[in-house]
């Protein structure tokens, strides 16, 4: 081998070496390259080896460029590994950073049902009128269900009521109504209590209708309460829960437990009392039943209807959350449907 063809040779191989250590793309490139220039058999090991073949005076210029080409091979095969490293380095923080500007998550939470959030609105209208909260059971006797409340037995009257009946005596209650007669039973007046709670009917569901739905009782015992009070007392209910603008009408009516009794409407709230759909062009809308407390309901509870009188009213919650959130079918309350339902 001549000196000057094995120069020549050793910086072919210097070239390529590096070349193929700057195209390598991982660990796996480089090792095969490190096989082939510088592993036991690798090209320039068998150079090295073969350097007794060069002439004594020309060997050690040889073996000094033989072994700079495997150092700095060996240096340019360091270099990439660790720039490799690097790269690799960066892309996996890069793919692990945290944006800290970007908007968190919110943590999903639930929401009160509809039906609750009108029932706590009508609890905190009555609180501010100095009612308290009273509740009876949902399985009643008919006595407090219909008897107390002025319902003979057999009577046309109840048929007002389509009854779920459990036995001759046990019913669900078809309203809240007999919780006036289990408070009154209870404590003499003055009396001032509201009764939110479920009430059941055989009715078919319909847009309107549900035999399970909840209503809200009031009543109100004193010496001296006037109808004029009942008025007063429902136009402030009617503007705490649809506001200040609402206006009230009473309409004569018949429960056997009030006399005389009222419907209640309210101004349409949607077309402001000029007649539109929803108010079928009337300009009001039914809002609630009430009257002053029939006397034969102060004596079955033992009331002396010649020193006491009273108002009752009783509400339907599904008709003032339907109309104060303009919901047309009644039917979406129990659905439960996450969409709805997180709209309050
Ligand atoms: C009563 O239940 C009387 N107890 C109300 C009352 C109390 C009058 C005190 C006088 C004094 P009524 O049957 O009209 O009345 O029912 C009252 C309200 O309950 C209705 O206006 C309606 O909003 C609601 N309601 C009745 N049946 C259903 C039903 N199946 N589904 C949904 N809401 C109903």
């Amino acid at each position: 081998m001549k000196v000057k063809e094995s120069i020549r040779y050793l910086e072919d191989l210097l070239t390529s070496g590096l070349e193929e250590i700057e195209n390598a793309r991982n660990r796996e490139d480089l090792e095969s390259v490190r096989v082939e220039y510088l592993g036991r058999k690798g090209k320039v090991t068998e150079f090295i080896r073969r350097l007794g073949e060069i002439p004594a005076g020309e060997r050690p210029e040889a073996g000094k460029r033989a072994n700079s080409v495997k150092v700095r091979l060996r240096d340019a095969l360091r270099e990439k590994i660790e720039s490799l490293e690097t790269v690799s380095l960066e892309e996996r923080l890069a793919g692990e950073a945290v944006d800290t500007t970007l908007p968190g998550y919110e943590p999903w939470v639930g929401s009160l049902h509809p039906i609750s959030l009108v029932f706590r609105e009508i609890i905190e209208v009555f609180h501010g009128m100095g009612f308290s909260v009273a509740y009876g059971p949902e399985v009643e006797l008919d006595y407090y269900n219909f008897e107390a409340l002025n319902f003979p037995k057999d009577h046309p009257t109840r048929d007002m009521q389509d009854t779920l009946y459990l036995s001759d005596d046990v019913v669900m209650r078809t309203h809240t109504s007999p919780v006036q007669v289990r408070v009154m039973e209870s404590v003499s007046p003055p009396v001032r209590i509201i009764s939110p709670g479920r009430a059941f009917r055989c009715d078919s569901p319909d847009a309107s209708h549900s035999p399970v739905f909840h209503q809200v009782e009031g009543l109100y015992v004193d010496t001296d309460v006037t109808l004029p009070q009942l008025k007063g007392c429902l136009d402030s209910f009617a503007r705490g829960i649809f506001g200040p603008g609402v206006k009230t009408r009473f309409r004569p009516s018949f429960f056997p437990f009030t006399e005389p009794s009222a419907e209640v409407d309210i101004s349409c709230i949607f077309c402001d009392g000029e007649g539109c759909r929803v108010c079928k062009r009337t300009g009001w809308l039914e809002i609630l039943g009430a009257g002053m407390v029939n006397p034969a309901v102060f004596e079955a509870v033992g009331y002396d209807p010649e020193v006491y009188s009273g108002f009752a009213f009783g509400l339907g919650v599904e008709r003032i959350a339907m109309l104060k959130y303009g919901i047309n079918d009644i039917r979406t309350f129990y659905e439960n449907d996450i969409r709805f339902l997180s709209q309050f």
